[in-house]
C-alpha cells in the first residue's frame, strides 16, 4: 500500500507503472476518484486512473486513443483523431464531469490537429460509464473564439462552465454550457483581457468562487494568481499572487475540493525538455479569512487512522 507521494517524483499506480495523467482532472463518482489526463505514449491521448484514497491509483482505461469511435453531434468542424498525415493530433488538459441528467460523463479538452497551436479548438467525447470507451464527438472553436488551456466548472445546481484561453491567449472566457453540457450556451465573461491567463483552475468555498491561473510562458512555471467572485458569471477581482514566482515550479491542473475544510491543488511540474519526465505536485490551499495561500510542501503523507493527506515539509 502506498501511504507516501513524493511531490515532483515517479508516483505509480498500484501495478508499479508510473501513472499517465498530465494536465489533468479528478472527478469524484460512487466513491471513487477518478484521474482523467493526458497520456502521450503510443496510440494514447487520455488515461484514466481511480483510487479511494488519492494515493493508491488503479489504471482503469485508455479513454480516448487513435482508435476512439467517432460520432459527430451538431456541427462539429474537424472530427479526427489522426491528422491528414495520419499522425496524432494534440489533445491537452481534458476534464471530465457527469451530468445528473443525461447520467452521461462528458470530457473537454483542448483540440489541436498540429503542434503549431493554430487550432486553438476544444472537443468532446462522452461515454456512459467513468472509464468506459469514451466516443469522440469533434472540435471546434466556441463561437468562433480561438480555444487552448481550458477548465471545466460545475457549480452545486449543475450548471457548468467551460473556461479556456483566447485571441491567442490574451483573454481568458467564460462559457456556461448548454444543460447536457455538449456545447457552449452563453459567453459569459472575457477576464483579464490582454493579461494572458492559462492552466484555470476553479472551486467554491464558503459560495465563493476562485480561479487560479498562470501566465503563459509554454512549459516553465511562472507566478500563478488567483481571483475570487461571487458569481461564476462575475464580475471576478483583479488578479493576487499565489504561491512564489514560480509557484513552486508548478502550472495548474485543476483542485480538488474534498470538503468545506480540504482544498487540494494539483498541479503539474512539467519537463518541457523530455515531456514524459513531467510529474505532478499535490499542495493544500491554506486560507486566510477569505484568501487562499499555496506553501512548499516536499512529500504527501497518508494517515492511516484518519485516511486523511498530511502534508511533509
Ligand atoms: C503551456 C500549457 C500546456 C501546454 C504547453 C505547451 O502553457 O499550459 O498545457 O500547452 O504550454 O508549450
Amino acid at each position: 500500500m502506498n501511504t507516501k507521494l513524493t511531490n515532483g517524483g515517479i508516483w505509480n499506480d498500484i501495478n508499479g507503472e508510473p501513472i499517465h495523467a498530465h494536465g489533468g482532472h479528478i472527478l469524484f463518482h460512487d466513491d471513487f476518484y477518478y484521474w482523467y489526463g493526458e497520456d502521450r505514449r503510443g496510440d494514447m491521448y487520455v488515461s484514466c486512473y481511480r483510487s479511494k484514497d488519492l494515493f493508491n491509483w488503479e489504471f482503469r482505461n485508455h479513454i480516448l486513443t487513435t482508435s476512439t469511435p467517432v460520432a459527430p453531434i451538431r456541427v462539429r468542424t474537424n472530427l479526427g483523431l489522426v491528422n491528414e498525415k495520419g499522425g496524432k493530433v494534440n489533445l491537452e488538459r481534458p476534464k471530465v464531469l457527469f451530468n445528473p441528467a443525461t447520467k452521461k460523463f462528458v470530457l473537454w479538452v483542448h483540440y489541436e490537429n498540429g503542434n503549431d497551436y493554430n487550432d486553438a479548438a476544444c472537443a468532446i467525447a462522452t461515454s456512459d460509464s467513468p472509464d468506459g470507451h469514451f466516443v469522440y464527438h469533434g472540435s471546434f472553436n466556441p463561437f468562433g473564439y480561438m480555444s487552448r488551456d481550458c477548465t471545466l466548472f460545475q457549480d452545486d445546481d449543475g450548471t457548468a462552465y467551460f473556461i479556456s484561453a483566447a485571441r491567442d491567449n490574451a483573454d481568458l472566457h467564460v462559457y456556461r454550457l448548454q444543460e447536457d453540457y455538449l456545447n457552449v450556451e452563453c459567453l459569459v465573461g472575457k477576464l483579464w483581457q490582454g493579461e494572458y491567463r492559462e492552466a484555470p483552475a476553479v472551486f467554491k468555498r464558503n459560495g465563493k468562487y476562485y480561479m487560479l491561473t498562470s501566465f503563459c510562458t509554454g512549459w516553465e512555471p511562472n507566478q500563478g494568481k488567483y481571483a475570487m467572485a461571487h458569481s461564476m458569471e462575475g464580475p471576478w477581482s483583479m488578479l493576487s499572487d499565489f504561491g512564489d514566482e514560480t509557484t513552486y515550479h508548478t502550472q495548474p491542473a485543476f483542485v480538488l475540493k474534498r470538503s468545506e475544510q480540504e482544498f487540494l491543488y494539483f498541479s503539474d511540474r512539467w519537463n518541457g525538455a523530455d515531456y514524459f519526465q513531467s510529474s505532478y505536485v499535490v499542495l493544500p490551499i491554506e486560507f486566510h479569512g477569505d484568501v487562499p495561500t499555496l506553501n512548499d510542501y516536499s512529500s504527501l503523507l497518508f494517515e492511516r487512522e484518519t485516511r486523511s493527506m498530511m502534508f511533509e515539509r
